[in-house]
């Protein structure tokens, strides 16, 4: 089959090639170019760099050069007709076909979107047999139409180990690809795939253009140590730091006018189109992202951010403003509404209908509001010391602020708050104006040390445990950072060593047998409590009433900390933040290659070709720089 230069260009300009590479490579943005190790030679200091924009990777060591095309022929084994067939597959495009046989074979490849559509397709349709009339129901009872449940394509997914695993395998898509799709999982001990969502209420998630990437399932009755919301995995479809829920949706509503308007959970979008707010997304259990913030500017110039009324709620709304702060340009910004404590927009809506929804979107302040109130509020100024001090942090904030022109008026606005607040004559004098980003603070909170003998060792299972207990350790200790790792850690499965455990898993199929059992049970328990915001002396006498102090003795200890030190009390909340989040990077690349490893050298014990040894050999290689660098992994 051959394919035209046109094509071959929008396949790779469509492609994010970092995320290909970084499945492989740890790769560090600088600037433009993204780097890390290279795969394709052995080297201690990195010259491997990839660039998104002109699409190719590009080894200043040992000259390695190639596109994503060159990248799935490499580290996939793929021969070149297949990689370009996988990747516009991934991209969403068409294959252009020559011969009517080709067009005929193309027509039957499927297609993650296809996947997905079909998944989509199935859970609608479970919604409304036998089995799901609780689910129904449960929508109902929750307030939901008819028509919003077909417009949001909400659907069931029924307790069963593989409904829609057989079923689209009986429609023709291969488990592989179902696998790929994050709709069924396949645990390593070689048991059955089994159905990743089961007895849940589904909703889909689309891509800003509608088509539906992955999904969210619920639980219908809250219960203990069970996720309320389980998410599909990332997928080469589906990146949760990009996708908005319902921005599809909202795209059009805004274009009609809408107001956009950015709140935390599922239930709260819905709600609100429902009550013709059609302008609501969400993201999707994390943290608002730079690219989130870039993709609501795409729909509005101030999107306003209508997040929970309580603690949590309002430190999304902190944090959201500070990331905010480095991307302002002229003319775009963020509002900010407060909803009564212990509200969202669903609950807000049952109680007060959509005047108090209104009421709400009304009063939300600008974002220089926000910055102000966390830096002045509550804080004495009733010394010169003091006051500097107020006008000190004001200043680092507005250095925050990436554009000139923004940034100045951030001085000015502050400057003039500051002479109201203090009174007349403590207006500092503007001779500041002239510092740029270089007097901007550097980066926050210092890269967590690692101690590299503990590398080394080989023990590979031991070293996988550690770095369990090391990721326990540190939501423990700094619990404050589970808002932004709760999800990764609902999704994290705790189970013996690599060989004995199944994906994630709650309830009763759980590895509640396997060796890390308990290590499990302790991440259903942070998990459950998190929404309670305990601190971490709380936290851990309630572990120890449930009898787990053994196991906690365990994993606060000195081996743990020095492995990884940022799992110890002493550690910032940034080191803890910025070590768990690696930590867990690094356990779940490790896992994958090894996979990949087990299904190349499956591949090539059945088919000893050139292509399958040599695809082994590029896995081994990156196993082998990551044994060798330890930086690169920790387990
Ligand atoms: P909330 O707990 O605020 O959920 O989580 P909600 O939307 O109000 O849910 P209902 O009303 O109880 O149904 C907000 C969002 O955080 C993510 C989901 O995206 C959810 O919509 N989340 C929450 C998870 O991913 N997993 C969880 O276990 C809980
Ligand atoms: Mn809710």
């Amino acid at each position: 089959m051959s394919f035209t230069p046109q094509f071959l260009d929008e396949l790779r300009s469509r492609l994010t090639l970092t995320d290909y590479v970084g499945k492989r490579v740890k790769l560090q943005k600088k600037g433009r170019e993204h780097t890390g190790l290279c795969p394709f030679h052995s080297e201690k200091t990195p010259s491997f760099t990839v660039n998104n924009d002109k699409a190719f990777f590009h080894c200043f060591g040992c000259g390695a050069h190639g596109s994503a095309i060159d990248w799935a022929m490499q580290m996939e084994g793929l021969s070149f007709p297949e990689a370009v067939e996988r990747l516009a597959s991934d991209a969403g495009m068409a294959v252009p076909q020559s011969t009517p046989e080709e067009q005929a074979r193309a027509k039957r490849a499927k297609t993650l979107l296809d996947a997905n559509e079909a998944a989509c397709g199935w859970f609608e349709k479970q919604l409304y047999q036998a089995d799901g009339r609780s689910a129904l129901d449960y929508l109902r009872g929750r307030g939901l139409t008819e028509e919003t449940i077909a417009r949001f394509r909400l659907g069931f997914a029924p307790d069963k180990r593989d409904g829609l695993g057989q079923a689209l395998q009986a429609d023709g898509y291969e488990e592989a690809m179902l696998i790929e799709a994050g709709l069924i999982a396949k645990p390593d001990d070689g048991r059955a795939a089994y159905d990743r969502f089961r007895g849940r209420v589904i909703f889909p998630i689309t891509d800003r253009r509608g088509r539906v990437i992955a999904f969210g399932g619920r639980i219908m009755a809250d219960r203990e140590g069970v996720a309320k919301y389980l998410n599909s995995p990332e997928t080469p479809l589906f990146h949760k730091g990009r996708t908005l829920y319902a921005l599809a949706l909202a795209r059009e509503a805004s274009a009609n006018g809408a107001e956009v308007i950015v709140t935390e959970g599922y239930m709260d979008v819905i709600a609100l189109h429902q009550a013709g707010f059609g302008g609501a997304v969400a993201p999707l259990g994390t943290a608002v992202t730079e690219d989130h913030i870039q993709a609501l500017w795409r729909l509005a110039p101030e999107p306003v951010m209508c997040f929970d009324g309580d603690n949590a709620g309002q430190r999304a709304a902190q944090r959201a403003a500070e990331r905010t702060l480095p991307l302002l340009k002229p003319g775009h910004s963020l509002r900010f509404s407060v909803l009564p404590g212990g509200e969202d927009p669903d609950s807000l809506l049952q109680a007060g209908g959509k005047a108090a929804m209104e009421t709400v979107l009304s009063a939300a302040k600008p974002l220089v509001d926000v910055i102000w109130m966390m830096e002045s509020a509550g804080k004495p100024q009733d010394t010169p010391e003091r006051r500097a001090l107020i006008r000190k942090n004001l200043r680092d904030r507005a250095d925050d602020v990436g554009d000139p022109s923004v940034r100045q008026s951030y001085w000015e606005e502050f400057d003039g708050r500051l002479a109201d607040l203090f009174g007349r004559g403590s207006a500092p004098g503007r001779q500041r104006q002239h510092r740029g980003a270089s007097g901007r603070r550097g980066q926050k909170g210092g890269a967590p040390v690692r101690d590299a003998s503990l590398q080394s060792d080989g023990n590979t299972s031991v070293l996988e445990m550690r770095a369990r207990q090391a990721l326990l350790a540190t939501a423990i200790n700094h619990p404050a950072i589970l808002e932004e790792v709760g999800e990764a850690l609902g999704t994290l499965e705790m189970g013996g060593s690599s060989r004995s455990s199944g994906e994630d898993f709650e309830g009763a199929e759980g590895p509640s047998g396997a060796p890390g059992g308990d290590l499990d049970r302790i991440r259903q328990e942070i998990l459950t409590i998190s929404a309670i915001d305990l601190d971490s002396e709380a936290i851990q006498d309630h572990l120890r009433s449930l009898g787990l102090s053994d196991l906690l003795q365990k994993i606060l200890s000195r081996d743990v900390y020095e492995l990884a030190p940022f799992a110890a009390p002493s550690a910032t909340r940034e080191q803890a933040l910025s070590g768990w989040l690696d930590l867990c990077d690094g356990l779940m690349r490790q896992r994958a290659l090894e996979r990949d490893i087990q299904n190349a050298r499956q591949a090539l014990a059945q088919d000893v070709t050139a292509r399958n040894w040599e695809h082994l050999n590029a896995l081994w290689r990156v196993r082998q720089e990551s044994v060798k660098n330890p930086d690169e992994s920790i387990v």
